[in-house]
């Protein structure tokens, strides 16, 4: 019996933040670590485009920063295929498939990219490239036959589109050749870590992020100026739990879940200081990301060795991806010579 294969990705616009790391990445370490899959991770080059156009060098800049911040959280190379899709030629073929078989309309409708769309503002009118990306995104998907793809909540839309392309292909050319994917999502009340200023997301443009790659002085300057409660004037005030970032951090990061709720209950009552429980979230924070961070440097002093590593995996990844290509071409009847 082959294994199940998982596959996911990032884009390449910057280094990945703590927000990428309890949403998704340690979801995927495990997996790995189960050993009951076969997984695939890529660096979404091709799809970084698609709003970066203009800007190759921050994207080549962040492919590398990618993949040290995989290798540091503990993706590894020897039981993951780590890739970066634009070496994947298939994909740009099977995405121009894909494009005939979903509608305009369709594409309209996919909530996140409308979001992402009234976000970034994009003054030069919406690039097409950028409206159908989760065209090429269920080609990501589907070349590889995965099954199960861990992603953040945000994600869920494009795997219903990944479904629907994948029946409208087989359903065209009476076929079995894809197979249809579910996403694997987050824990409840794990999904989304926000912004250090209670921002709902962590984002590079809202400047509210924390990084895998910073250090303990730059985290615990962030957490210092974490949101807390605004009525909490006084130490002695009683102080609000909803709604504070500092708690909703510490319901993730402190494995004491009996301290976590002694500390709301201080809190709440009134006599707990912000800085005090800033100091611990510090702590507590630093236990899970020192290590992470210590790996990071060690594999940023052999860049090559990191780059070798991608190419590797894009070579590998390319055998399977032309593999299902041949299917796909001799279901479409386009395999004309042979
Ligand atoms: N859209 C994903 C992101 O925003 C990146 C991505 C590209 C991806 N292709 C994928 C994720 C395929 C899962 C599967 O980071």
């Amino acid at each position: 019996m082959s294994k199940e294969i998982y596959l996911t990705g990032d884009r390449p616009t910057g280094k990945l933040h703590i927000g990428h790391y309890i949403g998704s990445l340690k979801n995927r370490v495990r997996m790995q670590d189960s050993g009951e899959y076969s997984p695939f991770v890529m660096i979404a080059d091709t799809q970084a485009f698609t709003d970066n156009a203009r800007n190759p060098e921050k994207i080549r800049q962040s492919l590398t920063e990618v993949a040290l911040d995989y290798l540091a959280v503990g993706i590894d190379p020897a039981k993951t295929t780590i890739f970066v899709q634009s070496q994947i030629k298939g994909l740009f073929e099977l995405t121009e498939y894909f494009m005939n078989l979903v509608s305009v309309a369709r594409l309209q409708r996919n909530p996140t990219v409308k979001s992402e769309i009234s976000q970034k503002g994009f003054n030069e009118g919406i690039p097409a490239g950028f409206l159908t990306y989760p065209v090429s995104q269920a080609a990501d998907i589907a070349i590889f036959r995965a099954t199960k793809v861990p992603v953040g909540d945000d994600q869920e839309p494009m795997l219903e589109q990944a479904r629907e392309l994948v029946r409208s292909f087989n359903n065209a050319y009476q076929s079995d050749v894809l197979v249809e994917p579910v996403g694997v999502f987050p824990p409840k009340g794990q999904g989304r870590l926000p912004g250090i200023d209670g921002n709902a997301k962590m984002s590079k443009s809202l400047g509210n992020g924390i990084y895998i790659s910073d250090d303990t002085d730059t985290m615990a300057k962030k957490v210092k100026s974490m949101y807390t409660d605004p009525l909490h004037i006084n130490i002695t005030d009683p102080g609000h739990v909803e709604g504070n970032v500092v708690f909703t951090y510490l319901d993730i990061f402190d494995p004491d879940k009996k301290r976590v709720q002694d500390l709301k209950d201080h809190y709440t009552a009134g006599g707990l200081g912000d800085m005090k429980l800033k100091k611990h979230l510090i702590d507590v924070m630093d236990a899970e990301m020192a290590p992470i961070r210590e790996r990071r440097e060690k594999y940023a002093q052999d860049i090559p060795a990191v780059l070798n590593m991608l190419k590797e995996g894009s070579i590998r990844a390319n055998i399977v991806a032309e593999a299902t290509m041949k299917d796909v071409r001799h279901a479409m009847g386009i395999d004309y010579f042979g």
